[in-house]
């Protein structure tokens, strides 16, 4: 069954399989027996490995055992789900903020929560696929507007009277290293919530599963631009990539985020995170509030590296975060340099369609790579250009 498929996802170039560490996740890996150079992973400032956080995780599982065994509303949370939630709270100054078992969980379980029938979604063209399934399951008309295009999105808005809106976005986007317009998505959204008695028109959803821990001395992207949180916006973020734990959380308005943890399938029929995984983000929440070095050496490290990519000829990249992609003219060049890098001793995987339109390599810069990380991976991608260029391609 599904052979003549998968023969054709091979024929393609798009059959993937799975590649598992022999190591712990951080700037160097192990793959089988052989050392990698990793540039693949979301861990951006290392704490993945951070000895606070496995030895809190350990503490919390000899406290509470290893499983939660029952959803949140079943008693299956601890005193730490509510302790992260009120550090979220702080962090994002909000009123409430919920955890979800992970970002895929959060964006099919609030989108469809407070976007029905009757109301229409506008979503970013590029936004990560988790936010088109939670559309898709909210049953709302979804008008897709062009990529970070704020004129678009003003004519889409424009054209649909009456219904409840709803503007998502991520705020980096996961495969190309930009930055939503939010000074301009929320200037757009609070004039047309101005009356405060009356109830918001419009409601901003921001995914910030990469500007959490990165962005705005790790409060993300709300914080980066000098924003405050308004009624009308909720803000949902992960543990999974800057906090190097698991799961995710949204914030918000008192009300917002009651109606959620009421309404959301994901939230409400899913047993809740592991105490472990827990205790392991709340020590992660401390250590970016507390130590302002670790997110400055993971942007040191990527305008290093985009300064040496862009004295090369990388200069098009398009990034303004330490995701980096490299773009290639077909998915075979894609996966030709991703296997010359792996040769090299670099692990950077091409990311092909469905995941992006565009075949890239995505290089993640961690704050966690030393100087002598980048310099390999810049060598290797000056090899690979020479080879190209004696090949004539
Ligand atoms: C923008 C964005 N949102 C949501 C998710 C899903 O998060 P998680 O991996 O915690 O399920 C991802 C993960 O890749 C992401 O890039």
């Amino acid at each position: 069954m599904f052979d003549r498929e998968i023969a054709g996802l091979s024929r393609a170039g798009l059959l993937r399989g799975v590649l598992s560490r022999a190591s712990a996740q951080g700037p160097v890996i192990f793959i089988g027996r052989k050392k990698y150079i990793n540039f693949a992973s979301n861990d951006y400032l290392g704490l993945s490995s951070h000895s606070d956080l496995a030895c809190v995780a350990s503490q919390a599982l000899e406290r509470y055992g290893s499983g939660a065994g029952a959803s949140r509303l079943l008693a299956g949370g601890t005193l730490l789900h509510d302790k992260l939630e009120e550090l979220i709270v702080a962090w994002k100054e909000t009123d409430r903020a919920i955890i979800f078992n992970s970002g895929y969980a959060a964006n099919t379980g609030v989108i469809p929560s407070i976007a029905g029938e009757s109301d229409v979604i506008f979503s970013d063209e590029l936004n990560h696929a988790s936010i088109i399934d939670g559309c898709s399951l909210s049953r709302a008309r979804t008008v897709v507007y062009r990529h970070k295009d704020i004129s678009h999105l003003k004519r889409l808005l424009r054209t649909e009277n009456g219904r409840r809106k709803i503007i998502i976005t991520d705020t980096v986007f996961s495969m190309d290293g930009d930055i939503a317009p939010i000074k301009e998505l929320h200037e757009l959204c609070r004039t047309r919530n101005v009356s405060r008695t009356t109830r918001p028109s419009v409601l901003l959803y921001l995914d910030d599963a990469h500007g959490t821990g990165v962005l705005g001395q790790g409060r993300g992207a709300l914080a980066h631009f000098g924003l405050q949180p308004e009624r009308w916006i909720i803000q949902m973020g992960t543990f999974s990539k800057a906090m190097g734990s698991f799961g995710a959380f949204a914030a918000g308005n008192r009300d917002i985020i009651q109606w959620i943890s009421n309404t959301s399938r994901s939230f409400l029929f899913s047993t809740a995170l592991p105490p472990c995984v827990i205790a392991s983000a709340i020590a992660a929440v401390r250590i970016i509030s507390k130590d302002l070095l670790l997110i400055q050496r993971l942007w040191t490290n990527r305008d290093a590296l985009m300064q040496s990519l862009g004295k090369m000829g990388y200069e098009e990249t398009g990034s303004e975060t330490p995701i980096i992609p490299l773009r290639a003219a077909s998915v075979q060049e894609a996966l030709g340099m991703s296997q010359f890098l792996f040769e090299q001793g670099i692990y950077a995987p091409a990311i092909r369609p469905p995941t992006v339109k565009e075949p890239r390599i995505r290089v993640v810069v961690s704050a966690a790579h030393e100087e002598r990380h980048l310099n390999r991976l810049v060598a290797a991608l000056g090899k690979w250009r020479s080879r190209k260029l004696n090949r004539g391609d």
